[in-house]
C-alpha cells in the first residue's frame, strides 16, 4: 500500500491536468500512512503548504496536530490529502473560464461569508459579475432526460 501511494505521489507531482499547477509552487500529493486505515482529507494545500509540499503544515496543520493528538493519534500514523493537489491562486473565484464548451464561474460558498463576514463583499461582487456573464453568454440547454438520469444516480438507482 505505501509502495502503491508513492507511485501515486509521483503521479500527482507530474499531473498538468488542470490549469492550478501553473500557479502553485509545488503539488501537495499527501503524507502519511495508509496501515491505519484513517484518512482525512482537506479542501486545497494553502501558503504553507505550497512552500513545503505538505498537507496542513500551517495553522490549521497544528490544530489538526493537537487534535490528533489528544485522541492518541500522531500524524505519522494516518494519511493526511487534500481533494486538490495544487495550491488555487488567492483569487480563483469570480473568474469564468470555458472548459469542453461549459463555463465554468468559480464563486465562494455562502457559508464561507457566514463564517468571515468580510468576504460579503466579494462574494457580491462575484454574483455580481455572474449576472452580467448570464447577460451575454447563451445558457447551453440541457436535455430533459439527460438531467432526470443524472439526479437518479445520485440516489443510487
Ligand atoms: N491545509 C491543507 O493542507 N488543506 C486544507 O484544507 C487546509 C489547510
Amino acid at each position: 500500500m505505501q509502495d502503491d501511494l508513492r507511485m501515486l505521489a509521483d503521479e500527482i507531482r507530474a499531473c498538468t491536468a488542470c490549469p492550478l499547477h501553473r500557479s502553485a509552487r509545488q503539488a501537495v500529493p499527501g503524507e502519511g500512512s495508509a496501515e491505519s486505515g484513517i484518512f482525512f482529507l482537506g479542501e486545497a494545500p494553502g501558503y504553507n503548504e505550497d512552500l513545503q509540499g505538505r498537507p496542513f503544515v500551517g495553522a490549521a496543520g497544528q490544530l489538526l496536530d493537537e487534535l490528533l493528538s489528544d485522541i492518541g493519534l500522531d500524524r505519522s500514523k494516518v494519511f493526511i490529502t487534500n481533494v486538490v493537489r495544487h495550491r488555487p491562486p488567492e483569487r480563483i473565484h469570480g473568474r469564468p473560464r470555458k472548459v469542453d464548451g461549459l463555463v465554468i464561474f468559480p464563486v465562494y460558498h455562502p457559508a464561507a461569508a457566514l463564517h468571515q463576514p468580510a468576504l460579503r463583499g466579494a462574494l457580491a461582487g462575484d454574483f455580481a459579475a455572474l449576472a452580467l456573464l448570464l447577460a451575454t453568454e447563451p445558457v447551453p440547454q440541457q436535455k430533459a432526460e439527460q438531467k432526470t438520469a443524472d439526479q437518479m444516480t445520485l440516489f443510487g438507482n
